[in-house]
């Protein structure tokens, strides 16, 4: 046996006996969760972040499932490392990889023989061969033999409780079949796995799935306007449709797409086609339409002022639900800034509630200081308009149109609520 092979062979051995020690660089919505999950089956897992706030609050919670630290020179104690920093868009809506950069440096820096990188964060076709890869090899580290490298997308969709780690499939490629044969080891410790042939025909898969997801949202947003315009109610008719077993995947409108995934991903992809001369138009008009999104709320909610001889200059206004869907505490990208941020610029006094996320803090985009209002008929009964932004589960929708003189619905959160439908406007 030659000594890669028994590199190899070792580090399955130590996955197949949990005694490989997985290492997880990131500590947010995707890396958290992975850290419980490959805690929760018997492996010892040591979590790395930067924010020194984020492990305080780990400690304080979750410190007894897994260890936590700030010093990246422990890498080298773990066997398994995975991925999951953020991967955003420049202001130029341009793949930002420099957190993907400075964590593949400071894996260099600390690699040793044996060790399986995986990298989790979402982003274009070509980045681990092409950003983290001759990062990493080295005339005396050779990838295959001395380490493996792989690609497996992170598909954890925040507050789902029916699909978690556990039992979402996982697609896996590695740069070389040593390396793909190791990841699907250890993912398969968790969940299954789904091998493909290169690490770009994973990155690809995960853009696929969220481009698909823009697309079709933006079409069944597109065509709410017209519904609207015709008459029509697309919910009715989208639950319609969805009777249909074969063929039709249900999408429901909004006010505009929000989260760290959808709004941001399939321009990683458009980013990436431009080197093919290549142009991704369902891409650009995907994202040009639910970027309007907004734009269509706002001017519901000037025609239902309007038709109370009110104007959004002056009047008092209450966003329900920040939160970029329902029954989480992830306000990244949210639509609802965007209507906050027009409505201000309008002269609208505006209140927010939104149980599961009670302060507005800065962002790189917005600078809205407020805490949420609570809910209060009194409030209701002050406010000109109120605009369901979030559909969250706790709303008692009914006693919100009781008390409100209108109510802009852009979720369809007031559907079945008798008596009162002058009240409410359909966005
Ligand atoms: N949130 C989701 O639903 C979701 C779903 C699928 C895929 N993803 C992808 O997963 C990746 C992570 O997303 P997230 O939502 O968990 O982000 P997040 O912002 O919640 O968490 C990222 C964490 O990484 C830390 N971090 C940043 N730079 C670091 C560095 N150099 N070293 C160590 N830690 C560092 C941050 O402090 C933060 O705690 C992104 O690529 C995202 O596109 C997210």
């Amino acid at each position: 046996m030659s000594d890669k092979d028994e590199t190899r062979l070792k580090l399955l051995e130590m996955i197949e006996q949990k005694t490989a020690r997985i290492g997880i660089i990131g500590l947010g919505y995707v890396g958290l969760p992975l850290a419980l999950h490959f805690g929760k089956k018997g492996f010892h897992v040591i979590g790395f972040d930067l924010d020194s706030r984020k492990i305080d609050k780990i400690l304080h919670t979750d410190a007894k499932q897994f260890d936590v630290t700030i010093d990246f020179s422990r890498l080298k104690e773990a066997d398994c490392i995975l991925i999951c920093v953020p991967t955003p868009l420049s202001d130029k809506m341009e793949p930002d990889l420099s957190y993907l950069i400075e964590t593949t440096e400071t894996i260099a820096g600390n690699l040793r023989t044996g060790q399986l990188i995986v990298l989790e964060s979402t982003t274009y076709p070509g980045t681990t061969e092409e950003m983290l890869l001759p990062r990493l090899e080295s005339h005396d580290m050779k990838v295959g033999e001395d380490f493996f490298l792989a690609f497996s997308p992170e598909r954890e969709d925040p507050g789902n409780k029916e699909f978690t780690a556990t039992n979402i499939p996982k697609v896996v490629g590695g740069v070389t079949t040593s390396c793909l044969e190791v990841a699907t080891a250890i993912y398969n410790a968790i969940t299954r796995t789904v091998p493909v042939s290169s690490t770009q025909a994973a990155e690809l898969t995960k853009l696929l799935e969220n481009t698909f997801r823009s697309v079709n949202i933006a079409l069944v947003n597109e065509l709410k306007i017209l519904a609207h315009k015709m008459g029509i109610d697309l919910f009715e008719v989208i639950n319609a449709a969805s009777t249909k077993p074969f063929g039709y995947t249900p999408f429901y409108p909004g006010p505009g797409l929000g989260g760290h995934c959808i709004p941001i991903d399939p321009f990683y992809l458009a980013w990436k086609a431009k080197e093919y001369d290549f142009s991704t138009r369902f891409i650009q008009l995907a994202g040009e339409i639910n970027v309007s999104m907004p734009y269509y709320v706002i001017e519901k909610t000037v025609e239902a002022l309007n038709k109370n001889r009110k104007s959004i200059n002056g009047s008092n206004i209450l966003i329900l639900g920040i939160a970029y869907k329902k029954d989480i505490d992830d306000d990244r990208e949210s639509p609802g800034y965007a209507i906050m941020k027009i409505l201000l610029e309008k002269g609208a006094d505006l209140k927010y509630n939104d149980p599961w996320i009670p302060k507005l803090h800065t962002t790189r985009k917005y600078n809205f200081q407020m805490d949420s209002t609570p809910i209060t008929p009194d409030l209701l009964e002050k406010m000109d308009a109120v605009i369901i932004v979030t559909d969250h589960s706790d709303y008692d929708y009914a006693e919100i149109v009781k008390h409100s003189n209108l109510v802009i619905d852009t979720r369809n959160a007031t559907k079945g609520i008798k008596g009162a439908t002058e009240k409410i406007v359909m966005a």
